[in-house]
């Protein structure tokens, strides 16, 4: 299970997270809402090494993460696709895939199956660069990336935003087949209400850097969840 306990996170003098504290639990799918701007991604990033934490504990499985680089965050299965896909461009599908077995010792450097049955159209496309494919395309290989890495928990920044509704149904079933298959823990950062409504075991919304609102799922229809959400 993954524990954030009152993080503080800044740029420069501007506070970003105010004291959040959420739990991520294995097997369960656990939705962070909120509109533009209130720290949905500086959570990620404090949560994946991105951005220090300036207060706070981060924990994963018993083992503390402040202090330890992304990429050790990574080796202890913190897989990460974040907001905007950041794709490389210049490099084929496979080579996308491939980038993630940075954290991976050199026997496990392998590409599982499971993504491309999660994924057919990556493998019809492993030659192509990833600059040419369109934004849903691009943001499964983002997931698929983080898939390589056999994370036990996978943290996703607003995978449906700009993907077109088929795409977005893809990477529904397929964040449900992995809580379901294989155990991991999801941790799962959206603006789209339905999307989480759907998927979500557990929700928290923030609002201005805290956590205003805590949940299963049912309670995003509550007068009192949506006046968090509403512009
Ligand atoms: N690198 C940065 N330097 C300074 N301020 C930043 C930086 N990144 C984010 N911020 C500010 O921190 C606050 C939280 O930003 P964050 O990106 O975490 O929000 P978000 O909830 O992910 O928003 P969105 O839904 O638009 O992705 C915002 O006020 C933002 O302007
Ligand atoms: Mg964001």
């Amino acid at each position: 299970m993954l524990t954030v306990e009152k993080a503080n996170l800044h740029y420069g003098a501007a506070q970003a997270l105010r004291g959040v504290s959420i739990k991520a639990e294995m097997g369960k799918i656990t939705c962070v809402l909120g509109r533009n701007g209130v720290g949905k991604s500086s959570l990620l990033r404090a949560i994946t090494g991105q951005h220090p934490v300036s207060g706070g504990a981060i924990a994963f499985n018993g083992a503390t993460l402040n202090g330890l680089a992304p990429y050790s965050r990574a080796k202890l299965g913190i897989g990460y696709v974040p907001q905007g896909r950041e794709i490389f461009p210049l490099l084929t599908v496979k080579e996308n895939l491939e980038a993630g077995y940075a954290p991976l010792k050199r026997g496990d450097r392998t590409i599982p199956d499971d993504i491309f049955s999660l994924f057919p159209v990556l493998q019809s496309m492993l030659g192509r660069r990833g600059g040419d494919l369109s934004g849903g395309q691009q943001q499964q290989l983002a997931i698929g990336r983080a898939l390589v890495t056999r994370p036990k928990i996978l943290v996703l920044d607003e995978p449906t935003e700009g993907i077109q509704p088929s795409i977005i149904k893809d990477i529904g079933r397929a964040i449900k087949y992995l809580r379901d298959s294989t155990g991991m823990a999801i941790l799962l950062v959206e603006q789209y209400l339905d999307f989480c409504r759907e998927l979500a075991d557990h929700v928290y919304i923030m609002d201005r850097g805290e956590i205003v609102h805590e949940g299963p799922a049912e309670t995003l229809d509550t007068p009192e969840a949506r006046r968090h959400l509403t512009v």
